[in-house]
């Protein structure tokens, strides 16, 4: 069996143009840093071990890529930068005693396909270095392929240390690479830096192929899966880019998206087939939804689960929350994290919860503030429920049992709970446990001034007479 394929991933550059305190791999396209989207495509290859390069800022770097794809991922430090060639440098402790191929990838180029390292790997069987070129209407600063009268890549010449005629190539180099471990290694261990940057070039592991009589194979694909991220309308480009075939994936998967246009998916958004997404909508990080949904216009989900069936209606925000089966939330309801709906729960519109569980066939439908809540299964949550969770200094539970109604307009201070089947009357402040069956009622007795109405209305127009003289 042939030995597997390693991957590095060169993600230590500055990025200066993109004029950001933050380093450039983390701005995110499609709402993930985009350096996850090689390291997600290295590791659905089977490539291993995947070395990310990390420069300044390693640590966030390192802290997201950990905190989403574990131990899957390793790093390496490369600091100073000197050069793409300095970069893969570092990574060859992490790859000691591997024998097979290396993919070399950007952390800058998320659009890289499957059918590109494809494309790679079928060179990779006759050659031993291989890698990905493409034409560019004006290559200026890329490196230039040059071949021989017959075709075959010679050596890769960099903008600034290139001739003339050399710059009107329109072949560029991609900078994506599958090179035989042992001779990469070695290779890198010969480069010199005596060029217009003072760097160490990768690209002169090319010419030092040929040097030694060895197949190099240039491959070109198409240009828009290996553009790269240097400024913030390249980001902006890539993320249209990306958003679009995420988009597509999903309607080929049998969504209905209303205007594919203007919704926002992100990579780990998963939608089951005959749900529809309605123009405008926002799905981040990991959105888990049913078959048979519908999410309406101007929703935003980030890390949620929304059970099959139901409905999100417009401009709701759900965050960090799982809902149930056939629940409907919205229009303008949010979830904020923590929040758990059972199946065929009903949250409503200007209803916030947070840290809240909500029992199979509760609704809260108007106006409600529930946090730091239990609520039990079948309970009715009238409107302007507020659960007074803070006392300014910590946060304290309200438990609502099954079946109980809470009259609209109530508020319930935490800590305390509502018995099972329990009443409480609108407009009551619950300040002590509520035994089941109960009712609880707190608001003054109503009481009537006979005639004061009448007499008021008398004096006001006396009075605005008098104004008007
Ligand atoms: C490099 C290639 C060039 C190619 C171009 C494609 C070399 C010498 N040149 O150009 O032929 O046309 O990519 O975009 O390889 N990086 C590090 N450490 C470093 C330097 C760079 O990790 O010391 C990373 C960057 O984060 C980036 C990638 O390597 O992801 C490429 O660096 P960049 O400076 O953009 O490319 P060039 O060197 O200009
Ligand atoms: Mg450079």
């Amino acid at each position: 069996m042939a030995a597997k394929t390693a991957c590095v991933i060169l993600a230590a550059g500055q990025g200066k143009r993109m004029r950001s305190g933050k380093v450039k791999v983390l701005h995110p396209v499609c709402g993930e840093p985009m350096v996850a989207y090689p390291v997600s495509l290295a590791i659905s290859k089977g490539y291993a071990p995947v070395v990310v390069v990390v420069g300044s800022q390693s640590e966030a770097v390192r802290d997201y890529l950990k905190d989403r794809f574990g131990d899957k991922v390793r790093f390496v430090k490369q600091e100073p930068p000197l050069g793409t060639g300095h970069a893969v440098m570092q990574a060859r402790s992490a790859l000691k005693g591997h024998k097979g191929k290396v993919a070399i990838l950007y952390g800058d180029v998320p659009l890289l396909g499957r059918s590109d390292l494809a494309a790679l790997e079928k060179a990779g069987r006759k050659a031993p270095v291989s890698f990905l070129t493409c034409r560019m209407e004006n290559p200026a600063g890329y490196g230039r392929v040059l071949r021989d009268e017959d075709g075959r890549v010679e050596s890769i010449v960099e903008h600034r240390d290139a001739s003339k005629a050399e710059r009107r190539i329109d072949e560029i180099n991609t900078g994506i690479y599958l090179v035989d471990g042992p001779f990469l290694f070695s290779a890198l261990a010969k480069l010199g830096r005596s060029n217009a940057q003072g760097e160490f070039y990768l690209t002169d592991v090319v010419a030092r192929a040929r040097q030694q009589g060895l197949d190099v194979l240039g491959i070109e694909v198409d240009r828009q899966s290996v553009l790269g991220v240097n400024d913030r309308l390249e980001l902006a480009q890539v993320g249209r880019i990306m958003n679009r075939r995420l988009v597509d994936a999903l309607m080929r998967g049998g969504v209905s998206v209303l205007d594919p246009d203007h919704t926002y998916l992100g990579p780990f958004v998963r939608v089951g087939s005959d749900s529809e997404l309605g123009p405008g909508c926002m799905l981040r990080g990991d959105v888990r939804i049913g078959k048979g949904c519908v999410v309406g216009p101007g929703v935003m989900l980030k890390d949620c689960t929304i059970g099959k069936g139901s409905h999100v209606l417009a401009y709701s925000i759900i965050e960090s929350s799982i809902v149930g089966k056939q629940c409907q939330v919205g229009p303008f309801a949010r979830l904020r994290p923590g929040t758990r709906l059972g199946n065929q729960v009903k949250v409503g519109n200007f209803v916030e919860t947070k840290k809240t569980t909500l029992g199979d066939g509760s609704k809260a439908s108007h106006l409600s503030y529930l946090g730091d809540a239990e609520v039990g299964k079948d309970v009715n949550v009238g409107a302007g429920t507020i659960t007074c969770n803070y006392d300014g200094f910590s946060k304290f539970t309200t438990h609502i049992g099954d079946g109980a109604f809470i009259g609209s307009d109530s508020q319930l201070v935490a800590p305390v709970s509502v018995g099972k089947n329990a009443y409480v009357g609108a407009g009551t402040t619950v300040t002590m446990d509520v035994p089941d069956g109960s009712l609880a009622i707190s608001r003054a007795k109503q009481r009537h001034i006979l005639g004061y109405a009448t007499r008021m209305n008398k004096v006001a127009k006396k009075f605005s007479a008098k104004k008007k003289t």
